[in-house]
C-alpha cells in the first residue's frame, strides 16, 4: 500500500496560477506515488462564506473541473467533497472537547485570518473552530503525509495535538500523527506586483481563462516604473513578467539571457510580455482543451464516486471513535 496522503481547497473561487505553482503542480507529481486525497473543503468554506452558499456551490464544480484539466487523475486521486461525509462533523464535535478555547486562539493562521477579515469581537464560533474541523478531515481518513504550503503549518501542529491527547484520554493508538510535506515554491505574485495573487485582490489569472484575457492581464502586469524607453536599462527585481517567466517558462537559459538584456537596455516591455503571452498561452491551450472535454454530468460522478469510497474509510475510523468516547 502506498502512504495515504490528504489535502484539500476552500471552494470560494476559481483556481489561478498561485494555485497551479503552490499546489497543483505537485499534486499531479505526488499522485504517482501517494494513494492520494483531494477534499473539496465547502465545510470549511462555509465557515467564513455561510451567507454566500450559492458561491460555495458554484465552485465546488469549478474546482473539480480545474483539478481534472490540470492532470489530476481519478484513477490515481480521490476527489471528494467534504459535506457529503457526515462523519467528519460528528468526529469534529468530539475532537472539540479536547481543545481550548485559549489553544484555537493562538493558532496563528486564524489569528491572522481574523484580522485580514475584520471580526474583530464578532468572530463566528465556526470559524475560530475550523483547525478542529481539519483535523477531523486529516484523521479520519488516517493520512499520513499532508502536502501544504507554510500557511497549514499551525494546523498539523494542531490535528498531531488532538491525535496525542485523544489517545492518551481514551488510551487507544488508532489515531496517528501526520507529517507536512512543505510546498518548496514561494507563493506566486499577482500581477499588480504588489503581493501574492489572490481572488480578492482581484490580481490573479485563472487557470480557465480565455486567451484574450490571459492576454490582457500580461500586459497590465506590474515591471519596472523607471524603465521609459526600450533603451533604458530595466530592472528585474519585483518586475512581474520576470517571475512569471521564472516560473512558467522552460528554457531557464532563454529566461537569462532576456534578463541580461532587459538589465543592459535594448530589451522593451512590449517584447517581454509578448514572451510571457506566448508561454502562458502555449501552456495552458492543452488544459483548456481537456477542460471541454469535462462534462458536468461526468464530473459529478467523479466526485460522487470518490466521496463514496471516502466515506467508507471515514465511517470506519467513526466506529472505532464512537466506541472509545462512549456514544
Ligand atoms: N485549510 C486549507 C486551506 O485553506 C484547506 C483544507 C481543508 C485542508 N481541509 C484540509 C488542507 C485538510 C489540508 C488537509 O487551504
Amino acid at each position: 500500500m502506498r502512504p495515504r496522503i490528504l489535502t484539500g481547497d476552500r471552494p470560494t473561487g476559481k483556481l489561478h496560477l498561485g494555485h497551479y505553482v503552490g499546489s497543483l503542480q505537485n499534486r499531479v507529481a505526488l499522485q504517482n506515488r501517494y494513494d492520494q486525497y483531494i477534499m473539496i473543503a465547502d465545510v470549511q468554506a462555509l465557515t467564513d462564506h455561510f451567507n454566500a452558499p450559492q458561491q460555495i456551490k458554484k465552485h465546488i464544480l469549478e474546482v473539480a473541473k480545474d483539478y481534472l484539466s490540470v492532470g489530476i487523475d481519478p484513477h490515481k486521486t480521490t476527489l471528494l467533497i467534504q459535506s457529503h461525509i457526515p462523519e467528519i462533523a460528528e468526529l469534529t464535535i468530539y475532537y472539540l472537547n479536547l481543545v481550548t478555547i485559549g489553544r484555537l486562539g493562538r493558532n496563528p493562521t486564524v489569528k491572522s485570518e481574523i484580522q485580514q477579515k475584520g471580526f474583530k469581537d464578532e468572530i463566528p464560533a465556526g470559524f475560530f473552530c475550523y483547525p478542529v474541523n481539519q483535523a477531523a478531515d486529516i484523521t479520519i481518513f488516517q493520512a499520513e503525509w499532508i502536502p501544504v504550503g507554510a500557511d497549514q503549518l499551525p494546523m498539523i501542529e494542531q490535528t498531531n495535538e488532538i491525535v496525542r491527547r485523544f489517545n492518551r484520554i481514551y488510551q487507544v493508538d488508532f489515531l496517528k500523527e501526520c507529517q507536512a510535506i512543505l510546498s518548496a515554491t514561494p507563493r506566486l505574485v499577482g500581477i499588480d506586483g504588489k503581493s501574492k495573487a489572490t481572488k480578492t485582490l482581484g490580481n490573479a489569472i485563472y487557470l480557465s481563462d480565455s486567451p484574450e484575457t490571459i492576454k490582457q492581464k500580461v500586459f497590465q502586469m506590474y515591471t519596472d516604473p523607471n524603465h521609459l524607453k526600450v533603451s533604458d536599462p530595466g530592472s528585474i527585481e519585483g518586475n512581474v513578467v520576470f517571475t512569471y517567466l521564472d516560473a512558467f517558462h522552460t528554457d531557464k537559459e532563454a529566461v537569462a539571457s532576456l534578463k541580461k538584456d532587459y538589465q543592459r537596455g535594448g530589451l522593451g516591455d512590449v517584447t517581454i510580455k509578448n514572451i510571457l503571452n506566448d508561454t502562458l498561452q502555449h501552456w495552458l491551450a492543452p488544459m483548456r482543451a481537456q477542460r471541454e472535454t469535462l462534462q458536468e454530468k461526468m464530473v459529478w460522478e467523479i466526485l460522487h464516486e470518490g466521496t463514496q469510497s471516502a466515506r467508507k474509510l471515514a465511517q470506519k475510523t467513526m466506529q472505532h471513535v464512537r466506541e472509545v468516547v462512549g456514544v
